[in-house]
């Protein structure tokens, strides 16, 4: 069968390695791609943004299966598109993907289904969310409620900074559109967890469980990014744990847009917060993660294009994963400045090197190639990732191969996993 990868991050090569796998794959496509995975797929180009373009590549390809990797192309009706056409495409419609594109509708769906989740209040204007803040106590988080590439939310110390944060929002300077409504949230505390379940609609089948580190800087310090790392090993979620999600969040999810007339196929990523009280809602996404898919990916031992045809056709199933107990970490390799500022068109050098260690698989994002070399070509460059019997080695294996890697600015987390080390 021929497939087409929609997307071009360290999260798009992970599902084109993986996929390449599978014995029933004659052609893979990858749309637009990136320098590391033009090794391993065709890639050819496409504005992702634009349902036109994406649509005039399907029509050109006829795929017998598209994945599609980034939040913005569901939210533009990708999957309602191509299935009106009649092509196979994994994902949630437009309208199921809401749960990730209004935080709003989630936080009310929420509340509707009483799935555990933070208290919050949903303003329009500066002055409901003056109103609002004598309902919560510091610190308050301030949330934008549509799309925000991961910069629609600050945790204010104050009620000052949270009314200036609220106002940039609703000006539409901090994040445009996405700050025409504003979500007030009670700040949560405990660990983060990234607990993804494939969905068809009805059924829901797990995957391993993952951590992410979305801030800059060592020990959480810093603006938050797309993710500087993720790691996922067994001791993460037990299996009590792991039922309990299920139960209590994931199949309510499920069996509540289904009820709402807007069925979620696809994969459903609930990111959650581990609290005193229990596991709690922070957030969801219609997709895979990124850079949890990197780590997740590297421990999934059965064919990923079965599971994801399984969600497509309604017949997913506890079985459709099989996973290795070994753990798997992710260490990204980001361009000096980067969440701010940062040049790109640096030589990368060393990944041949890297290339034979066993157990390490360097993910692309933000590379291109020129003449057989590797070029940086966004803020997140690299996914350099490990698998080993315990997490202690693949953190070890996995740092061990970014020492090895040199670019002009590179840098790193050097926590990755660092807690459940010390724990
Ligand atoms: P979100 O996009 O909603 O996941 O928020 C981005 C990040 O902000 C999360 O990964 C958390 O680290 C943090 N965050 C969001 N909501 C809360 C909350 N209610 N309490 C504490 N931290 C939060
Ligand atoms: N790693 C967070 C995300 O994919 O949104």
């Amino acid at each position: 069968m021929r497939v087409l990868v929609l997307g071009n991050g360290g999260r798009e090569h992970a599902l084109v390695w993986k996929l390449r796998q599978s014995t029933r794959i004659s052609k893979l496509y990858c749309a637009p791609g990136n320098g590391g995975i033009a090794d391993e797929a065709e890639c050819l180009p496409v504005d992702v943004k634009s349902l036109d373009s994406i649509v005039a590549l399907g029509e050109k390809l006829r795929p017998d299966l598209t994945v599609v990797g980034p939040e913005l192309a569901l939210t533009l009706g990708v999957v309602d598109e191509f299935t009106r056409r009649g092509w196979p495409v994994f994902g949630p419609t437009k309208a199921a993907a809401q749960l990730e594109w209004s935080k709003s509708f989630a936080k009310e769906f929420l509340q509707r289904h009483r799935i555990p989740t933070a208290a919050y209040a949903i303003c329009d204007s500066v002055e409901e969310v003056r109103n609002a803040l004598s309902h919560f106590h510091l610190p308050v988080v301030v949330k934008a409620d549509g799309l925000a590439a991961g910069k629609g939310v600050v945790i204010a110390a104050s009620k000052e900074e949270a009314l200036s944060v609220a106002a940039e929002m609703f000006s539409g300077k901090m994040v445009g559109e996405a700050g025409t409504r504003v979500v007030l949230e009670e700040f949560l505390k405990g660990d983060e967890l990234s607990f993804l379940v494939l969905s068809d609609g009805e059924r829901v089948a797990p995957l391993v469980a993952a951590q992410d580190h979305k801030r800059i800087g060592d020990g959480d310090t810093g603006p938050n990014t797309g993710g500087m790392g993720a790691y996922s090993s067994a001791e993460i979620v037990d299996d009590k744990m792991q039922n309990w999600l299920v139960n209590h969040i994931a199949r309510p999810v499920v069996a509540g847009m289904k009820a709402e007339g807007a069925e979620y196929k696809g994969v459903l990523y609930c990111g959650l917060m581990m609290t005193a009280r229990g596991p709690m809602v922070l957030e969801f996404n219609c997709r895979f993660g990124d850079p949890e898919t990197q780590p997740i990916l590297m421990r999934l031992e059965s064919d990923l294009v079965e599971a994801l045809e399984a969600s497509i056709e309604g017949r997913v199933s506890e079985g459709d994963f099989k996973w290795s107990r070994d753990a798997a970490v992710c260490v990204v390799m980001a361009s000096g400045g980067y969440p701010g500022t940062f040049d790109v068109g640096k030589n990368i050098a060393g990944l041949n090197q890297v290339a034979a260690i066993d157990g390490v698989k360097v993910f692309h994002a933000g590379t291109s190639k020129r003449d057989g070399e590797f070029f940086t070509a966004g803020g997140r460059v690299l996914g350099v990732t490990a698998r080993a019997g315990d997490l202690r080695t693949a953190v070890r294996i996995a740092y061990d191969a970014c020492g090895k890697i040199r670019f002009e600015g590179a840098t790193y987390r050097k926590d990755i996993a660092g807690r459940a080390l010390t724990k």
